[in-house]
């Protein structure tokens, strides 16, 4: 474009109209909507319009469309529909004005409506700064002599030119005012630089002055990595020394970190960006899926391997903001830390605002390479096969703790329980969530519904559901609740001896003499009293004495309150009572298998028969019951 015409037709517009709109409507004449489209998705052509996936919700058919005629688009899956700036709000989450400048830089429109304001200044100002810094480091790095270093450093980490260019790298040298110089020789004002957090400020005390206006250079003999937003702005820099890390702890020097990045600054938050995603955007949406990693390397190394759609956290716990920067790129996110998931309480933080964005989460198992970037070095294939493969995370998180916990004991439940159940009980989809409970019940071969109440009312000590916290730990066998206490706990617990419950299942079902008994008494008091309550605990008063001890642990059995329920109850009675049922069908065919044998050794034809008669009947009732 002429630019005398840009200046003139600006100030004449400047003068003759203050509407943004008339700006609006001009942005909007120079700008292809189609064109803007096609950066976020593919668009095919469909008669006179473009057609494809809509980026606003599910869908596996195309009903997104374009009208280049009348440069608005609609969904007819979703109904959203809009021009280029409802668009770009949606996409990116930016506001109005964000949106016009952004369409306005693009069509080369210059605003006259909005004067910028003295923060639009400041920020200005630090981009500028951080622009020319990159460039700074980057020809310190690909072009000088003083960066052969950290060229070498590349080479021995297994990074091409081409890949660390694309990435933007640099190096900033040893020194303590390289930067500072650089700057100061093209007129900037070290305050300005301080801000951007390229100098730091020395300590005033003492009356010493300092050369350099008493700054020093923030980032000294380490290797740059740009830290940009999703438009390629820098908004700071991380640096990681070129001196070898490991040995430096003994040489007696003080340890610098590892990697050391830019101070908050008005552009930049570490937490607010994703590294990488400048330049893996495209893949990434191509994809519909990233591959999360936390450092810089893992992201460079992964792209190496081909893996293309990679970004980082920096880090291993994932903001707010990083997820929902996410969540607009993708539809699914493959988590790649070197920690483990299941048992970082802030690392699981990041992963539960995955799934409140609507993200869907699998997790990669580095099995034993110390993190993504040794893996996809040292294994590209084996690497992208990992990806390829991932789990979910829930199954992942499941697996975690069942590895490292013994879900049929006691204990063991109780961990499980404390770790798992909060997680499970903050999935956002209502059917994820029920497809968990089942898997987390089956893991600890208990009743789908006792996990789905501890899991209703966030109880995370599943055990202190079953039986009082002060016995848990024991080790006493006595105490450890088993499925027929469970039963006769909640039978108790709902404290109405009616027939519908007293005929679930007959005192030869139970295994345990006592609660055996116990079912007995319950039966024949019904049976014979012509009270009209049926109140539990007013018949327990002629309980005898030698089932007492008894009838008091099932009163100590912590049930779930959700239990007040009675339906929920009553199910959860019929439900226990078939596995009792079951059990003691198992237990009467061992007897039954023992007898048979030994009828075989004797060569009894008429007990065999007998036998094996008895023996299919139960087989029967059992398989009715399974
Ligand atoms: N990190 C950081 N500041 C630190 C340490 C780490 O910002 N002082 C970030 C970096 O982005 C780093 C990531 O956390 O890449 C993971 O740290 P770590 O696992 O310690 O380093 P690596 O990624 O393995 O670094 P390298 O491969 O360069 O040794
Ligand atoms: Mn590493």
């Amino acid at each position: 474009m002429d630019p005398s015409f840009t200046k003139v037709s600006s100030v004449a517009k400047a003068m003759a109209d203050r509407s943004a709109g008339r700006q609006v409507d001009e942005v909007k004449s120079k700008v292809d909507l189609v064109e803007v489209i096609s950066a976020y998705l593919p668009l095919k052509k469909a008669g006179r319009n473009y057609a494809g996936l809509c980026p606003f919700h599910t869908e596996k058919t195309p009903s997104f469309m374009v009208s280049p005629d009348r440069q608005v688009w609609k969904c007819f899956g979703c109904g959203e529909n809009g021009d280029v700036f409802t668009f770009l709000e949606k996409i990116e989450g930016w506001e109005f004005r964000e949106t016009l400048q952004e369409l306005a830089k693009k069509a080369g429109v210059k605003l006259a409506a909005f004067r910028p304001t003295d923060r639009d200044r400041d920020r200005d100002k630090l981009f500028a700064v951080n622009s020319l810094a990159e460039k700074f480091y980057s020809h310190l790095l690909n072009k000088h002599p003083a960066g052969e270093v950290a060229r070498k450093y590349l080479a021995k980490r297994g990074i091409p030119q081409t890949l660390w260019e694309k990435f933007g790298l640099g190096y900033a040298p040893s020194g303590w005012d390289n930067t500072l110089n650089f700057f100061a020789k093209r007129g900037f004002n070290l305050a300005d630089l301080a801000t951007a957090g390229l100098v730091i400020a020395r300590s005033t005390s003492g009356a010493r002055t300092w050369p350099g206006g008493g700054f020093y250079d923030r980032f000294r003999e380490r290797l740059i990595f740009p830290l940009k937003d999703s438009r390629g702005s820098v908004l700071g820099f991380s640096g990681r020394t070129l001196r070898p890390f490991d040995s430096a702890q003994d040489s007696g020097q003080v340890r610098e970190p590892k990697y050391i990045n830019s101070p908050e600054t008005p552009i930049f938050n570490k937490g607010s960006l994703l590294f990488g995603l400048d330049v893996t955007r495209k893949a990434i949406r191509d994809k519909n899926e990233a591959i999360l990693v936390e450092g810089e390397f893992d992201v460079l190394s992964a792209y190496k391997a081909g893996l293309e759609n990679v970004v980082a956290s920096k880090g291993t716990a994932l903001t707010q903001k990083q997820a929902v920067i996410l969540s607009r790129v993708a539809e699914s996110v493959v988590v790649c830390f070197d920690t483990d998931l299941a048992g970082d309480a802030a690392a699981r933080r990041g992963i539960e605002l995955l799934d409140i964005s609507g993200v869907g989460i699998k997790v990669v198992r580095l099995g034993n390479y110390k993190d993504p970037d040794e893996f996809a070095q040292s294994d590209p294939a084996g690497f992208k096969e990992a990806v390829g493969s991932s789990a979910n995370v829930y199954d992942y998180f499941i697996e975690s703790a069942s590895a490292r916990y013994d879900g049929r004991t006691s204990l063991g439940k109780k961990k499980i329980g404390q770790e798992i159940l909060p997680i499970i009980s903050k999935i956002s989809d209502d059917l994820v969530k029920a497809h968990y409970i089942s898997q987390l019940a089956k893991v600890l071969d208990l009743e789908t519904s006792l996990v789905a109440a501890a899991v209703e009312k966030k109880q995370s000590n599943l055990y202190s559901m079953l039986s009082p916290e002060s016995k848990s730990d024991s080790s006493n066998k006595t105490n450890i609740l088993n499925l027929e206490e469970y039963f006769l706990a909640l039978f108790v617990f709902q404290d109405e001896a009616t027939f519908s419950f007293l005929k679930l299942v007959e005192p030869s079902d139970f295994g345990s003499e006592e609660a055996a008994d116990f079912w007995k008494w319950v039966r024949d008091i019904i049976k014979d009293s012509k009270l009209k309550s049926k109140s539990l605990k007013r018949l327990l008063i002629g309980l005898p004495k030698n089932l007492s001890g008894f009838v008091d642990n099932l009163y100590l059995v912590n049930i779930s309150p959700a239990f007040a329920d009675k339906e929920l109850c009553a199910q959860e009675l019929v439900k226990t009572a078939r596995r009792i049922k079951q059990e003691s069908c198992k237990r009467r065919l061992s007897a039954i298998s023992k007898k048979i044998k030994l009828a075989q050794s004797k060569k009894d034809e008429a007990q065999l028969s007998v036998l094996s008669k008895q023996f299919d009947v139960i087989s029967k009732n059992l398989k009715e019951l399974i």
